[in-house]
């Protein structure tokens, strides 16, 4: 079965094919993505409007990209595949309105995928997948999960962010350190050149003995550290010797980082199991993977990581997620095609 899939839901849009197999994994066939940073650049972050219009523009050519790549025509397809929620209104709706419009022409079904599940299943999509069950760390722009993944569609929330995501701890520290948007990256670069005990910034919720999350006040204490240290010197924070910028670049990479990888440990303790996936935007930071590495080495525990270009949003990833679930049996594609997106849509009311 030939699934077509599409994601739209912020600033990226991507288009994917992947074709399920009897048994194993289901195989990406080709995917070709177009991502709007350049575009939101100017605004210093993403500008819902200019998202959905970008979309409109990029996804035809995009899917006609892959299906030349796969040596393939739309009469192949057999389900067509979009990202529902959560995500942008406008930016949904247009893979919504494109993926439905298709099935509707090809006569044939379409599938609503959920955008978490999309990064949930992306490291299936490497050339070493992991096998159920697993731990998930699912650590986005928008949300900061921990799941128990027993298998397709099986998921169980341990535990989750009680305000901002790591991602935003990343985006929101950056800004105010007048490093623009996407800051996640930016700040990561940084931090490479810092001290990363240059500032003591606070670990929120380490020793909660939960498995929540909290990086509201993480952004806070940079904001005052970098206040206080560009008072010192009588200068704009952004004016602040490049040293300095990295060493509290470090430092507060230092703190997402060591919560993200002490309550992942704790997860796996509580859960007894021996396999961690990490998936999401703040998946591809490079401290996160080495000590997330370094300490499930110790415990003879395995993680499994996308690959680095599939960590951000992709239409692999929707396609992939589609594949699964019509492989698992747990779905079948739908022949409605009045479509509607969910903006907001918890993974475990899936
Ligand atoms: O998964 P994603 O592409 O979009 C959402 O579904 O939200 O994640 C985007 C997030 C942004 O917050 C971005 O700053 C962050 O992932 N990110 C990183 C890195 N690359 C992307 N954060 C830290 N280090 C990185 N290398
Ligand atoms: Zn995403």
């Amino acid at each position: 079965m030939l699934v077509l899939g599409f994601e739209s839901s912020c600033d990226e849009t991507g288009v994917a094919m992947v074709q399920t197999q009897s048994q194993g994994v289901p195989t990406l066939l080709a995917h070709a993505l177009h991502s709007q940073i350049e575009m939101h650049q100017a605004y210093g972050g993403v500008v819902p409007e200019l998202a959905s219009r970008d979309h409109i523009r990029r996804v035809l050519p995009l899917t006609r990209e892959v299906l030349t790549a796969c040596g393939r025509s739309l009469a192949d397809v057999d389900v067509v595949a979009f990202t529902r929620g959560p995500g942008l209104a406008g930016a949904l709706l247009v893979g919504a309105g494109v993926a439905c419009a298709l099935g509707a022409a090809l006569g044939k079904p379409v599938l609503g995928v959920h955008h978490l599940e999309g990064h949930l299943l992306s490291p299936f999509l490497s050339a070493d997948p992991p096998e159920f069950p697993f731990v998930a760390l699912l650590v986005s722009g928008g949300h900061t999960q921990l799941m128990r993944v027993d298998g397709v569609g099986r998921y169980e929330l341990l535990g989750e962010t009680i305000d901002d995501a790591a991602g935003e701890a990343f985006d929101k520290s950056a800004k105010l350190l007048g490093l623009g948007y996407p800051g996640g990256p930016a700040l990561a670069r940084l931090a490479e050149q810092g001290d990363p005990a240059a500032f003591k910034l606070p670990r929120p919720l380490l020793h909660s003995g939960n498995l929540d999350f909290s990086f509201a006040g993480l952004k806070t204490a940079v904001m005052v550290q970098a206040k206080k240290l560009a008072a010192a010197q009588g200068c704009a924070i952004e004016a602040l010797p490049a040293g300095v910028l990295a060493d509290v670049a470090a430092s507060a990479q230092a703190a997402i980082v060591e919560v993200l990888v002490k309550k992942s440990l704790t997860a796996l303790g509580q859960t007894g199991l021996k396999r961690l996936v990490v998936a999401g935007g703040v998946g591809a930071n490079r401290r996160l993977r080495e000590q997330l590495s370094a300490d499930c080495a110790r415990r003879g525990v395995r993680v499994h990581y996308p690959e680095l270009h599939l960590c951000t949003d992709n239409g692999a990833m929707i396609a992939m997620a589609a594949a699964m679930r019509l492989q698992s049996g747990r779905e079948t594609a739908s022949e409605v095609y009045a479509f509607d997106v969910k903006p907001r849509w918890p993974l475990d009311a899936i």
